[in-house]
């Protein structure tokens, strides 16, 4: 890292949101997007889908839906290198220094592979303006740490940050789709789309407006995102630690895949 902590910190209080260039290693980041490929290439070969990999994520999708949820739910959350970057000691080590003393993950760690012809719904691939902080109830100095497993161009339509928003504190208690969208004027904060590269990481806090871009291209745009929360943030404490998110398992795709099967 170029700029000190105290620098980093300053800034990430005061705009809501840092970019640190080459945090990581590309080998482990082009690892991670590697395995969540080969998840879906197993079941490529194993039903025979060739073309090119959009195409064959396209005819998966269009032919074999319940397979291609299946695949995004294990490369969602299950792939073992997801996790293995978001406990990476440094990264760990720089939430402390930011100020996060006793650091935890507040949602499973998500890895997103969005594109508009793999969606049902807008919503699916691209965010309306939002903020993190309200489906989680962290603690107020909670951040996301942001990171693609590509080399990002505009027309990856990287995500449009408002640096500064944070300051306005929680602009809604309410969820759709998952997401807390806010009435936010987009002209009264500067934005931010940065082209982030591989191994390249934005840090910023769950109160701070964003925006997925547009994707105007050909390509899945792989990234990831991980949630950590102070959990002695006096205002964490004080709450009770909420966690409003709910992972269960679902009788009706039990009876679905049962079914299927016999
Ligand atoms: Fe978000």
């Amino acid at each position: 890292m170029d700029l000190p902590i105290t620098t980093l910190k300053q800034e990430l209080e005061e705009q809501g949101i840092i970019v640190i260039p080459g945090f990581f290693d590309v080998s482990l980041i082009e690892r991670l997007q590697q395995s969540a490929k080969a998840i879906f290439d197993i079941q490529f070969q194993h039903l025979g889908i060739e073309g090119d990999y959009l195409s064959q994520m396209i005819t998966l999708f269009e032919e074999h839906l319940d397979v291609f949820i299946s695949c995004g739910k294990m490369i969602q959350s299950g792939m073992l290198e997801l996790y293995q970057i978001a406990v990476h000691p440094e990264l760990i080590q720089l939430l402390h220094d930011l100020g996060l003393e006793m650091p935890a993950m507040c949602t499973r760690p998500v890895l997103f592979f969005n594109h508009p012809s793999l969606a049902k719904a807008t919503h699916y691939f691209q965010t309306p303006l939002h903020q993190d902080w309200t489906s989680m109830l962290s603690s107020a100095d909670s951040v996301v740490v942001w990171l693609p497993l590509m080399d990002l161009v505009h027309e990856n339509g990287p995500v449009i940050f408002y640096p500064g928003s944070h300051k306005l504190g929680s602009l809604t208690d309410k969820l759709e789709n998952g997401f807390a969208e806010v009435d936010f004027d987009r002209n009264s904060f500067p934005s931010l789309q940065a082209n982030l590269q591989k191994g390249d990481i934005a840090i910023f806090s769950t109160l701070l407006v964003h925006e997925s871009g547009v994707i105007t291209n050909n390509e899945i745009r792989w990234s990831c995102h991980f949630r950590y929360t102070n959990m002695l943030s006096t205002d964490f404490v004080e709450r009770g630690f909420p966690h409003p998110y709910i992972y269960k398992p679902s009788q009706e795709l039990i009876d679905q895949y049962l079914k299927k099967s016999s």
